[in-house]
Parts: structure tokens; C-alpha cells; sequence
């Protein structure tokens, strides 16, 4: 089994560390070749931090982390302390990283990483904004065919919105960001709220990595416990996982299962702003542009993030 060469480009935030974690976890399937941050659910300066300190904590400062795009392409920013806490890792005593920041930008590392990579190209795993994917898109197209593929965590159709009825955050931060991903041609597989809402971790599955792992696990083990009590709408203590689910596709394809849909990205309308609209019947004629996941086994998923982060 040929190692995943990825670069995660993320928005830490406490679901995003867990999907960091999962990753370094497996270096048998996957390389890890830099993390580049995002403006999100916190500000760039704690995303950015947040990255570096996720790597220290699981013993691997080794991996090179980088700033991007500190606000969406031409919204304002929005964030989602209320989820993640004021310092993006609620739960998690927060400091100052002993692993420098990288000097590059963001943009100019995927590009450079992808120019100089293999003829098997690279994944692009994204969980956050998609504000530096689109920048990449953008200013480097002779680079586009380099892009193995675009593994994301954005988007809701069947299950509505959690910004707004209809959108969901990561898309809805930086719509026109969302927009360029989804029509650059690349292959994507895009795991949505219809996919995430299937994988609910809450106090049980903290407790079972707390008493399984060793010292990084049993410190990220609050990660799987929802900030407050958690929305309702899951069931006591539970919240939906979503950025582990990208890392754990790569592990465990059969975990999930897809459709190959047309998907395009609202960037106006004042209720329907950051939609993923998931041509599900072919009514538009357009060609699809994503396997959209519409299931997950939650339990194999959360098995295999407890597996793997016990090991760290
Ligand atoms: O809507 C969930 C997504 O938004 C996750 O990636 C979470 O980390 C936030 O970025
Ligand atoms: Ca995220």
C-alpha cells in the first residue's frame, strides 16, 4: 500500500486537531508532508498556533506548519468560538509552541510542493475555509493537474446548514473560495453534514481513549467531548466529528460511501449564501465535480480515531 503524500490545510479548532492527530498517527498509509493553516473557526494567529501545538503535543514537531489567508477571499470573517472556544482548542491547556512557523506562505508552499512532487501528484485534505485552495487554484493553474486529488470536509444538502438553515461553516465562511474548488476539475470527495452528522463522539469515546492511550492520547481525549453539552438535535453529550472523517477515507475507504454528484456553491442571496447545491438527479446536465459521501459508519470511525491516536 503506497503512502497518501498530503498536505492538511485546516482551521484549528478542536475537530481539525483530531484530524491532525489521526494523520500522524498512520505513517503507514500516510505522509504528511506540511500543514498549512486557514482563518476559521479562530483567528489565523490561533490557527496557525493551535497547528503547531497539536504537532508538539503528538511528538511530532518535526512537521513543517504554515500560515495562509487570515480572511475569506472577499467576505469578512467569521468564526466559531462558540463550538471551539476562544482559543480554537477548547479543553486543551494552550501555550506558546517551541516549533517555529514557517516563514513561507501557505499558497507558495502547495504550490511549490506540488511542483516539484512525483508524477503521482498530491491529496489536498482540507477542513477549514477553502480560501488557500482557491488561492492556489487560482494564481497557479499549470499546477492544477499536480492535484491527485481534494479530499474536503464543507458542504450540506440532505440534513440543511449549521450557520444558516442551508449552509454549513466551512463553506459559508468563504463561498466564492468554495465555488473555485468545486469547478477546478480536480477530483473531489466531499464529506458534508449529510456524511459528519453519521459520526457523533461524545464522553464514552473520550473515556475510551483516555484509558487506552498513553500521554498525547489521553490529553486529545477531551477533544471528543463536545463543548456545553453538545446540540440536542445528536442525543445527550454527543456532537458530530467532522474533519477525522477526510483522514479516515484515506485509511478506510470502506468506511463510507459516495455518490458522484454535480455540486455548485451559492455566493449570493441573502438566505442562501454559502449553499452547496447537490444536483442529485442530474436536472441541471451539468457533469459531476464530486463524489459526495452520504454515509459513514460512525462507530468504525471513531474505532479506528481511538486506535490510532492511542498509538501516539
Ligand atoms: O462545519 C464544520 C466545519 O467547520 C469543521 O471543519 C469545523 O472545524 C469548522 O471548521
Ligand atoms: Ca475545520
Amino acid at each position: 500500500m503506497t503512502a497518501h503524500r498530503i498536505i492538511l490545510d485546516c482551521d484549528p479548532g478542536r475537530d481539525d486537531a483530531l484530524a491532525i492527530a489521526l494523520a500522524l498517527a498512520s505513517p503507514e498509509e500516510i505522509e504528511l508532508i506540511g500543514i498549512t493553516t486557514v482563518a476559521g473557526n479562530v483567528p489565523l494567529e490561533l490557527t496557525q498556533r493551535n497547528a503547531r501545538l497539536v504537532c508538539e503535543l503528538c511528538g511530532h514537531d518535526q512537521v513543517p506548519v504554515y500560515a495562509g489567508a487570515r480572511r475569506p477571499l472577499s467576505r469578512a470573517p467569521v468564526t466559531a468560538e462558540e463550538i471551539h472556544g476562544r482559543s480554537g482548542l477548547e479543553g486543551l491547556e494552550v501555550s506558546e509552541p517551541a516549533m517555529a512557523l514557517q516563514d513561507r506562505h501557505a499558497v507558495d508552499f502547495i504550490a511549490e510542493s506540488l511542483g516539484s512532487c512525483g508524477d503521482d501528484g498530491l491529496t489536498l485534505v482540507a477542513c477549514g475555509p477553502l480560501t488557500n485552495l482557491a488561492m492556489v487554484v487560482a494564481d497557479f493553474p499549470k499546477l492544477l493537474a499536480k492535484i491527485r486529488q481534494i479530499v474536503l470536509m464543507g458542504g450540506a444538502s440532505r440534513v440543511g446548514g449549521n450557520v444558516t438553515p442551508v449552509a454549513e461553516f466551512n463553506i459559508h465562511v468563504d463561498p466564492h473560495a468554495a465555488a473555485a474548488v468545486f469547478a477546478c476539475g480536480r477530483p473531489i470527495t466531499a464529506f458534508g453534514l449529510d456524511a459528519t452528522y453519521q459520526v457523533l463522539a461524545g464522553p464514552d469515546h473520550a473515556e475510551r481513549l483516555e484509558s487506552v492511550g498513553g500521554a498525547a492520547a489521553r490529553r486529545l481525549a477531551t477533544l471528543l467531548r463536545p463543548v456545553g453539552s453538545g446540540p440536542a438535535r445528536f442525543g445527550p453529550g454527543l456532537a458530530p466529528l467532522h474533519d477525522p472523517c477526510t483522514v479516515a477515507w484515506l485509511l478506510r475507504p470502506h468506511l463510507f460511501e459516495a455518490q458522484s454528484v454535480a455540486v455548485a456553491v451559492e455566493t449570493e442571496g441573502d438566505h442562501t449564501l454559502g449553499t452547496t447545491v447537490v444536483d442529485w438527479w442530474g436536472v441541471t446536465g451539468r457533469a459531476p465535480n464530486a463524489e459526495w459521501v452520504t454515509r459513514a459508519d460512525g462507530d468504525g470511525v471513531l474505532d479506528l480515531l481511538i486506535e490510532r491516536i492511542a498509538r501516539l
